[in-house]
């Protein structure tokens, strides 16, 4: 069966922050380590938008593996699907559950914000349908975690570098996934 909800909100941050805070795939276990404390690419087609990653999640309280395919769709759009346990010998939710999300960035220009919607699809057995809201609860409280912790990721550097100042991600040295299209897009703001 089906499930599917969406959560949207807003963003204090111009949207050429928001895609790199999401583009730069290096902060996760760092910053999100409570959350996440693995992330690892495992396949990456030449010039294509789509990556195999290996990485684990905290959900329900449980530490849980996952692969999943990862696609970016430029300018800010970020699909995961494809998601399955791994190891696959470890029971895990993604034995029962099977979630594609579907993220968007839409810029707010009046204020200089980024409008998050997030779409969310969870398919399941019939007998774990009753507990839809349960699963929803958990995503949006990780979503939502991971996020303040971001904010505080992008407020710290706006102290520093100045609100939408995306300088120090365009520099040479700094590692973004797909920074080609990064800096095709959001390259020459400033
Ligand atoms: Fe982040």
């Amino acid at each position: 069966m089906n499930y599917k909800f969406s959560l949207t909100y807003e963003l204090d941050a111009p949207i050429e922050i928001a895609v790199a805070a999401y583009l730069d795939s290096e902060h996760y276990i760092f910053l999100h380590k409570d959350y996440t404390d693995k992330y690892e690419v495992l396949h990456h087609e030449p010039h294509s938008r789509v990556i195999t990653v290996r990485q684990t999640w905290k959900l329900f309280g449980v530490s849980m593996g996952q692969v999943y395919t990862c696609e970016y769709v430029p300018p800010a759009q970020f699909k995961n699907y494809h998601v399955k346990p791994s190891p696959w010998y470890i029971p895990s939710i993604h034995h029962l559950i099977s979630v594609s999300t579907d993220l968007k960035y839409l810029p707010n220009p009046e204020k200089n914000t980024t409008i998050s919607i997030l779409d969310v699809e969870v398919e399941m057995p019939f007998w774990i349908y009753p507990f839809r809201y349960l699963i929803q609860k958990a995503i949006k409280k990780l979503k939502v975690e991971k996020d303040a912790e971001d904010m505080d990721m992008i407020y710290r550097r706006e102290k520093l570098f100045g609100r939408g100042n995306n300088a120090g991600y365009l520099m040479e040295h700094q590692f973004m996934l797909y920074k080609d299209d990064y800096v095709k897009y959001y390259g020459s703001l400033k």
